[in-house]
């Protein structure tokens, strides 16, 4: 099992398998921008499904909400993103291309790719200058004074500004959450990465307000929380680590920051951040607004609670879970590829197939079952092809388990059971596939590739 994995092994794997494809791509391409096949759209389902499963549907403490992309305008005055959400910006006057002043040394001289900008007698920098990472639109037909409004930058806003209502409607009391996932936008002056650093993303973010005096408690139990959540989904313990931020390092709002970092081919980068954001936001929006955004208990007790808030996008834990799960092997002198993904990860979760895809037989019996599993989970059935060709496509694919219909089969109703990880092959009765599998589901896994 090689370690060593590539963006680029990454990158050719996702489309060659349809997880995701260069977007606009019969027009030349649109640099950093992605379009999602089946594969990908099931794997963001698992992991957005999973994400709200820990974060509200196993919880009596967090709700969920669904705010729209464009606020009024007032909201990114308030919350600090019209004067500060800008990165330093550099041009080179001679390459013509444009870098963030304080990453150059990440970035490469547009003549001569293998120098940094200014490194060449040729480079011509700019002064920085602060560049807005917010996308403008226009609200309405008119382009007039009044309507200029902004793509979300970040899904948390939303849910500052319904804190009221939440507070009100769901009667809810401190310590609690509000959890919201949805597209963010930014334009970001350099994305690349695959999709680590994309401009248009999906962020989950849960802001989860608390007594202050309560704030530091929490603030370490959801860095836990979160990072408790990615092993037990697979990642593993050796490619994550907790990152504190300095003083120097943190964001406006920010009265504590800690990065659960990867170790992404590119290096140990932002996974996940987790931030105390203090009273912050309630207290510009209550300023902004002149809306009382405060909890008052039954005995008079009044606060503005801060915030914690775990936040992170679907695009960072897919290129994680796909890094961390990409291997290649060489199996009775064959090489595989495959995605050892956890199995609630997977985008298909078994595949169903008939030995001999000419038999009339052994096709319906595996049509049957795969009806029969079709209807609570995620399965695909292949009769095309050599049977050792079609158990490669779905490693490559990640599907954990693959059910074989044989001349077994046809005398006594039984099928095996092909595990992806460790190539060994059960025996089970085709009537008890659907329990199996979930049992299967629900069994503790740990990444085969160690820890
Ligand atoms: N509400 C706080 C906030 O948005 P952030 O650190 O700017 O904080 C949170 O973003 C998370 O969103 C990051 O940890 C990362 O997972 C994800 N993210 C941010 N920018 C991204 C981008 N350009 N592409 C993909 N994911 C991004």
């Amino acid at each position: 099992m090689s370690d060593d994995v590539t963006m680029d092994q990454i990158v050719s794997l996702s489309r060659r398998r349809g997880f995701v494809f260069p977007s606009s791509e019969i027009y030349g391409g649109m640099g950093s921008t992605f379009d999602y096949g089946h594969y990908g759209v099931l794997m963001k389902n698992n992991i957005r499904e999973l994400w709200f499963e820990a974060m509200v549907r196993n919880r009596d403490d967090i709700v969920a909400i669904d705010s729209a992309v464009i606020l009024h305008p007032k909201v990114w005055e308030a919350s600090g993103h019209v004067a500060g959400f800008t990165d330093p910006l550099i041009d080179c006057r001679t390459c013509k291309l444009r870098f963030r002043a304080d990453k150059l040394e990440d970035s490469s001289c547009g003549l001569r790719p293998s120098k940094h900008p200014g490194e060449t007698p040729e480079c011509d920098l700019t002064e920085p200058r602060r560049f807005n990472l917010m996308f403008e639109t226009t609200v309405g037909a008119l382009q007039e004074e009044g309507s200029r409004a902004f793509l979300r930058p970040e899904t948390a806003q939303g849910i500052f500004i319904n804190f009221k209502n939440v507070l009100q409607i769901a009667r809810r009391k401190p310590p609690f959450g509000i959890a919201q996932v949805g597209k963010s936008f930014r334009n970001e002056i350099t994305p690349g990465n695959f999709l680590f650093r994309v401009r248009e993303f999906e962020q989950m973010e849960m802001e989860f307000f608390v007594p202050p005096d309560e704030a530091e408690k929490w603030y370490r139990y959801w860095i836990d929380e979160r990072l408790n959540w990615y092993r037990h989904y697979g990642l593993r313990d050796s490619k994550l680590r907790v990152r504190e931020h300095g003083p120097e390092e943190r964001s406006h709002y920010s009265r504590g920051t800690s990065d659960i970092e990867y170790d992404y081919p590119i290096g140990w980068s932002e996974l996940e951040g987790i931030a105390n954001r203090g009273d912050f936001d309630l207290t510009q929006h209550a300023e902004h607004s002149t809306t009382k955004l405060e909890y008052v208990g039954q005995d008079g007790e009044r606060y503005v609670p801060y915030v914690i808030e775990p936040a992170v996008s679907i695009e960072r834990i897919m290129v994680a879970m796909l890094v961390d799960a990409y291997d290649e092997e060489v199996v009775g002198e064959r090489e595989r590829t495959v995605l050892r993904l956890h199995p609630k990860i997977a985008p298909v979760t078994a595949a169903i197939l008939p030995l001999i895809g000419k038999s009339d037989e052994m096709v319906a019996k595996a049509r049957s079952l795969y009806e029969d599993l079709r209807r609570r989970h995620s399965v695909e059935y292949d009769d095309n092809g050599a049977i050792g060709r079609r158990y490669r496509r779905q490693d490559e694919i990640g599907t954990p388990w693959a059910f074989t219909v044989d001349e077994q089969t046809l005398e006594d109703d039984t099928v095996t059971v092909r595990d992806r990880d460790s190539l060994a092959q059960e025996r089970i009765p085709i009537a008890g596939a659907r329990d199996w599998l979930e049992d299967a589901l629900e069994r503790d896994w740990k990444s085969p590739r160690g820890n």
